[in-house]
């Protein structure tokens, strides 16, 4: 039996031909005499009638069909009797009546329900996972990220980009996350890292004159995992020689737009530009979403004389007094206000002041210590409309921000006040090249050491290396980071000066990446990149708020593969011919003796 058509293509131009499908059982309908068999496949639906009349063996066969089982069948496409038509399906005109039958293949009852996974738990969609594909939804989200990857790859073959496949096995590369690495059995105790990102070669590909590089990456990394987070994942990666940064980021958002329309999503260019720093001032964040233009006021000056002491402490020490106005938050309750206050105490916050705007006055805990015209300068410097609810922290200019910045996205979700319809783009630049970490103490690369620092803040290198400026930038859509990128050093002696603030010292700087210092004094032409999270683009574009929904074999949140079984042990001879000893911590040991 020749399949001749998909369970999705057969429609009324159909009828009277005899066709033959393949296909799984999606459903069964026994109506005593008539059995409905609905096939599907990964093109759609499609209604098979078995009648006794048309041959009885078949008809009995038909009976033993249960879901999930493959089969193919013979018959004519008559069309459906007008009562049973189904518009919502674009087979619903026709029904093929069924003269032959043949089961490919029994199946078992499956341990999930095949076609809506909604609602099924995901670590049991993840070990069923070919199953859990089967569903409309996630074929639809492969489907769209094929055509997606296919849009960049003509995109940027028609802009003279040539795609290199770079290795897996590697040196480490400095992204800022844990390496996963993979023993060298000829080298005794020497070890890969898989790419954190394939940076530094697409950094060569640059000096060897490719001029204009891209490759759809795999990047491993050994991090927290979170909804937009995978140890494996992929990156539109891209490197052009002789390029100023506004060359960059004008090919990454008509790349954004080009590859977004495969979904019939039209982002607007240009984007909007933002510095970090306008970015972190208005919105409280690097990753603003404008879809929404609810911007932080900076209140410093109407509280300068202020006799309320938290804020007056804060700005005689150097702080900053931000407000947020937040439209028709006046109706929050008292429990929901004293849960954000919890919340931005919970992130750092000294605390978190209300005002509840009425039509000739403001209510608010703080009320009374605050004077008539600083309650008035307020209701001007934040715009305040009756009904509003201001929201203001007192800390220093990252936590008042930051903290509010949270608070916005979070209330314009709760409230309604993003308009998902629109799609808002924009790039952000100057990024710090540096950024100090508290925790450890030491100042680490903002994105990664290979930044070149703005042209006007070289000095600042040996003097001020937190204020100054990389020629850093990312580019965000709707409140997400989609792609961050650099222009990079392309001196070796500037690239010296930049891993010395970081304190890394020569000797260990030649061994980790000695190759592309050495490869910096042979010609290496001024260059620069981007690297776009794809499975970021799309999820944005399904629709969906994780990306493991559009990745067809994820880990879980502990980086499990609950299909395979990954990561799992390996028998003592693998270990032994690596020259690898296991030493677990000791309540893994006791765990390993009881499994054993
Ligand atoms: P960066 O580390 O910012 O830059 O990564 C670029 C983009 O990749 C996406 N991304 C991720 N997506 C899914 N899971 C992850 N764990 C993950 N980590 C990052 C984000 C991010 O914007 N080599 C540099 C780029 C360059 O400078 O050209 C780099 O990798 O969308
Ligand atoms: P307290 O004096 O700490 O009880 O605070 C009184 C009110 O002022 C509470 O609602 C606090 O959240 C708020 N508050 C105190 N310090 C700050 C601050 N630095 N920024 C914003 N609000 C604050």
């Amino acid at each position: 039996m020749n399949r001749t058509h998909s369970c999705g293509a057969l429609r009324l131009d159909h009828i009277g031909q005899t066709v033959s499908l393949a296909g799984w059982v999606a459903s069964t309908r026994d109506h005593g005499g008539l059995i409905f068999v609905d096939l599907r496949d990964r093109e759609g639906l499609t209604q098979v009638v078995f009648d006794p009349s048309l041959g009885s063996d078949t008809h009995t066969e038909a009976k033993s069909l249960r879901g999930e089982y493959v089969v193919a069948v013979t018959g004519e496409v008559t069309p459906r009797p007008p009562a049973s038509v189904n518009s919502a399906l674009p087979t619903g005109d026709i029904e093929v009546r069924a003269t032959d039958l043949l089961i490919l293949n029994p199946a078992e009852t499956p341990p999930l329900e095949v076609g809506d996974t909604s609602r099924v738990d995901e670590s049991l969609r993840l070990k069923y996972r070919y199953l859990d594909l089967r569903s409309p939804r996630m074929l639809r989200n492969l489907r769209l990220r094929h055509h997606m990857a296919q849009a960049a790859r003509e995109f940027l073959d028609r802009d003279g980009f040539i795609e290199v496949e770079t290795p897996l096995l590697m040196r480490s590369t400095p992204e800022g996350a844990r390496d996963y690495v993979v023993p060298a059995r000829t080298r005794p105790g020497a070890f890969y890292a898989l790419p954190q990102s394939p940076q530094l070669l697409k950094q060569l590909l640059m000096v060897s004159g490719l001029d204009r590089y891209y490759q759809l990456a795999r990047c491993l990394r050994d991090e927290d995992l979170r909804a937009d987070r995978q140890p494996e994942f992929t990156q539109i990666d891209i490197e052009m020689s002789f390029v100023q940064q506004h060359d960059i980021l004008d090919l990454s958002e008509n790349l954004t737009q080009h590859i977004f329309r495969t979904a019939d999503i039209d982002i607007p260019t240009p984007f909007d530009i933002l510095t970090y720093r306008e970015a972190m001032d208005a919105y409280g964040t690097d990753k603003p979403d404008t879809r929404f233009d609810l911007k932080l006021a900076k209140l410093n000056e109407v509280f300068a004389h202020t006799q309320f002491r938290a804020f007056a402490h804060v700005l005689a020490g150097g702080g900053t007094v931000r407000g947020l106005r937040v439209p028709g938050g006046a109706s929050l309750s008292r429990r929901r206000l004293d849960e954000l206050e919890s919340d931005a105490r919970q992130s750092g916050a000294k605390g978190l002041a209300w005002f509840q705007v009425t039509p000739d006055d403001i209510k608010s805990p703080i009320a009374k210590f605050l004077s008539p015209e600083e309650v008035s300068a307020l209701r001007r410097a934040t715009q305040a409309e009756p009904g509003d609810l201001l929201l203001l922290v007192a800390d220093s200019f990252e936590t008042a921000c930051q903290v509010l910045g949270r608070l916005r996205l979070g209330l314009g979700r709760e409230l309604d006040l993003i308009d998902s319809s629109q799609w808002c783009g924009v790039r952000v630049t100057d990024f710090p090249l540096f950024a100090y970490n508290a925790d450890e103490d030491r100042v680490e690369p903002m994105h990664h050491p290979f930044s070149a620092p703005h042209p006007d803040d070289l000095e600042l290198l040996a003097t001020d290396p937190l204020r100054v400026r990389g020629q850093v930038y990312d580019l965000v859509v709707n409140g997400v980071e989609l792609a961050s990128g650099s222009i990079r050093v392309h001196r070796r002696e500037v690239q010296e000066k930049v891993l010395s603030v970081i304190e890394m010292l020569p000797e260990e700087a030649a061994k980790r990446f000695g190759f592309l210092l050495e490869a910096l004094q042979y010609g290496a032409p001024p260059h620069g990149g981007i690297a776009f999270g794809f499975d970021r683009m799309v999820a944005m574009a399904c629709g969906e708020d994780s990306i493991r929904d559009v990745i067809a074999f994820p880990k879980t949140a502990a980086a499990v593969d609950p299909l395979t079984g990954a990561p799992a042990h390996v028998p003592q001879h693998v270990l032994n011919e690596l020259h690898i000893a296991v030493k677990l911590p000791p309540r893994r040991d006791e765990e390993q003796s009881r499994a054993d």
